[in-house]
């Protein structure tokens, strides 16, 4: 029997943007997991297996080796901490900026400023590297919410176009980090299964030159 291989990928916009790029290795899904509701995906190949999960849990899989490769943000894997995982390609995908946001004209108030993330390490090392002493409120999404409720002084989070923060009479005030898709490769599969995976490495690298 030929040696599994097993790739994480979450839903939306990672799966579009790293579509074309497996095509470039030659690895077609036989279902498209934005209408079927199976977590393993088939491919083209016998023995490679997509499973999609929450964007949040892909370095998780990897990690633990439940998949050898895997797809995320710079942002999740700054969250992380990347511990059991090689990071051997920027995919250029998924493109952004991890941003201190607040309410335009704001002005920083006197003593512990509240943060309202889902970066809650990320905000915690930040904040702690300028020597501020920050409160920082977990929150799993509309995080931008924050300050017009009276949750939160500021929020940590992503911005792109800059739609979301302006929808919602928010500004960007400080640039964090630049934020891109990564591939990450379990430690142990990239001894055990080398040749399969530098080969795959090397194909998606090309796709993204
Ligand atoms: P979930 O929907 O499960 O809560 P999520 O919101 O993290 O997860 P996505 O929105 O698909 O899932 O984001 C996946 C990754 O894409 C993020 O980790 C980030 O790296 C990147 N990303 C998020 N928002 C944007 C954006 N507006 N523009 C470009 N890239 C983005
Ligand atoms: C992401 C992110 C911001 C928004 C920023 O949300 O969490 O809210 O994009 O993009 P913009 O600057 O172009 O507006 P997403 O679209 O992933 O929605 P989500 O809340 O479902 O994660
Ligand atoms: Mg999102």
């Amino acid at each position: 029997m030929s040696e599994q291989l097993t790739i994480a990928l979450s839903k939306g916009r990672i799966y579009k943007e790293t579509l074309p790029l497996l095509k470039h290795a030659g690895i077609e899904p036989l279902d498209d997991p934005e209408t079927s509701r199976k977590l393993i995906l088939d491919t083209n190949h016998d023995d490679i297996k997509l499973v999609i999960i929450r964007a949040t849990d892909v370095p998780t899989y990897v990690q633990y080796g439940a998949a050898d490769i895997g797809v995320a943000g710079k942002d999740v894997l700054m969250e992380h901490g990347g511990e059991g995982l090689y990071e051997p390609l920027d995919l250029k995908i998924a493109q952004c900026k991890m941003m201190i946001a607040g309410p335009e004209g704001a002005t920083v108030p006197e003593g512990r400023l509240r943060i309202c993330t889902k970066y809650v390490n990320v905000a915690r090392r930040y904040f702690a590297e300028q020597g501020k002493q920050v409160e920082i409120i977990k929150l799993y999404g509309s995080m931008e919410l924050g300050p017009i409720v009276g949750l939160s002084d500021f929020i940590v989070d992503l911005v792109d176009t800059g739609n979301t923060l302006k929808a919602n009479g928010l500004a960007p005030l400080e640039h964090m980090a630049e934020i891109s898709s990564r591939l990450i490769v379990n430690k142990a599969s990239m001894k055990m299964k080398h040749a399969r995976v530098k080969a795959l490495i090397d194909r998606i690298g090309e796709a993204v030159n």
